[in-house]
């Protein structure tokens, strides 16, 4: 297993680019399953996670051909053909390792009339179910039973009616899933309580150029007027936006001034606002970001929720920040049960955090110690990566395929802004 090692206590400093959406690749790679048309995704990131769901599609006789990515290029151009669906199974194997593979159930139940996936079971964050997935394609006329651990969804004959929903709880993969099986449906569908994300705008986009026809785009009630079939198109992964808060992160627990080149400030409104209360300079340019450190940051209050609210999948590294801010920060996490289990990490670093059920206050201490430490989850690692950036001496991060899996070339993207960061290998 690699590991990452960094010698902390230096301001990062220059030009750092920011790669495609992770959480937006995850959801336009199954589109292609919803034509017999080549689909071309130019932006793709670099990530552990964007390979799997590649041989997944390939399990389904979707051929996947990358495109002029010279080895020091960020992004990829992949163009993907499902000229015929010669399978409808999600094998438990896949699905266990990415929990996104659940994302092939709405478009294999649209093209095909049916599909068999793996329950996906738990993550380290939490327990995750997929029952709102599976009401949503139900109110749209999917029949849908559960055996041996695995979803067996089947439409009618003459494809799915469409129907109405309206979620609960808010879900961005249940979004995802109900929006690509709406699209190939006969009749008119409706979505209420739709999640907001900027993927899901991403999605609206690339399946609107595919020929599906939406309403709402952006807003929490999307109407999606069946098609026939949908035609290929060819579409640019919108830049990431929890990987340019990340970096945000870095440039203000480090005291450093960065550039994120080709982030997107209207994804990340709620993610900038935090970092100006915490006394960060952020200054808005033309296709990037500046982020510069200005004195000692400012404790916060911060709540995760769904967009367009702080989002969950930045509380990890918002606490690795403030753990060096002048004063007690109090988050809380809405979304997910088991969040903080970076804490334990980061107090084996110094940081003063106590967590009380979904709430962990963060008390701020003058300086951090680099120690060896064991990353958990995507999120929980880069919180230690930063805690690491700004500690004095050595930390190790261990197990950084978590990493892999959401941050394309970290160290690559770290040292050319200053960073004294290496991945070692055990063999
Ligand atoms: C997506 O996960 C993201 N993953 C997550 O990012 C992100 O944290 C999450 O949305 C919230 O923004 C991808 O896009 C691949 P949800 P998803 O369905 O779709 C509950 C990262 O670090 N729920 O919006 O799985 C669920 O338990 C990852 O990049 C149900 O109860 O999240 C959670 O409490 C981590 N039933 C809440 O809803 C369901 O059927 C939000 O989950 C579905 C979800």
């Amino acid at each position: 297993m690699d590991r990452i090692i960094i010698r902390g206590g230096k301001p990062l400093s220059g030009k750092l680019p920011v790669s495609g959406a992770k959480n937006a690749a995850l959801t336009l790679l199954p589109c292609a399953l919803l034509t017999d048309e080549p689909v071309t995704l130019r932006n793709l990131p670099r990530l552990a996670d964007v390979d799997s769901f590649g041989h997944l599609l390939n399990q389904l006789g979707v051929s996947t051909m990358i495109e002029g990515a010279r080895p020091e290029d960020f992004g990829r151009v992949m163009t993907l053909r499902a000229g015929r669906v010669t399978s409808t199974v999600a094998p438990y194997d896949i699905v266990r390792k990415m929990r996104a593979s659940i994302l092939v159930l709405g478009p294999l139940l649209a093209r095909a009339g049916e599909a068999t996936v793996s329950l996906p079971g738990g993550c380290a964050i939490g327990n995750r179910p997929i029952d709102l997935h599976l009401k949503a394609l139900e109110a749209f006329g999917a029949i849908i039973e559960i055996t041996a651990g695995y979803v067996k969804a089947s439409a009618p004959d003459g494809g799915l009616p469409g129907g109405n929903y309206s979620f609960p709880v808010v879900s961005v993969g249940a979004t995802e899933n109900a929006l690509m099986a709406a699209v190939l449906a006969n009749g008119i569908s409706r979505l209420e309580n739709a999640a907001r994300e900027p993927e899901i705008v991403d999605l609206c986009r690339l399946l609107v150029a595919m020929g599906a026809e939406i309403e709402g785009i952006g807003t929490d009630t999307l109407i999606v007027h069946g098609k026939p079939r949908l035609h290929g198109a060819t579409y640019a992964v919108m830049p990431d936006r929890i990987e340019a808060g990340s970096y945000a992160c870095a440039a203000a627990i480090t005291g450093g001034d960065l550039e994120l080149v080709g982030a997107s400030a209207e994804d990340m409104h709620a993610i900038l606002a935090g970092l100006r209360e915490a006394g960060v300079h952020i200054e808005e340019k033309r296709g990037s970001i500046r982020v510069a450190a200005d004195g000692r940051l400012k404790p916060l209050t911060l709540s995760t929720a769904p967009f367009p609210a702080f989002p969950t999948d930045m509380q990890a590294q918002f606490m690795a920040m403030l753990t060096l801010a002048d004063g007690a920060s109090v988050l809380t996490e809405t979304i997910f049960e088991n969040r903080y289990m970076h804490v334990p990490e980061l107090a084996r670093m110094g940081a003063d955090i106590t967590v009380n059920g979904r709430t962990a206050v963060v008390r701020g201490v003058a300086g951090l110690t680099g120690a060896p430490v064991m990353a958990t989850d995507l999120r929980a690692s880069m919180s230690l990566v930063l805690a690491g950036l700004a500690a004095q001496g050595e930390t190790q991060v261990n197990r950084v395929y978590h990493l892999d899996r959401g941050y394309e070339r970290l160290e690559e993207k770290l040292q050319a802004v200053g960073a004294d960061i290496e991945r070692a290998s055990d063999g």
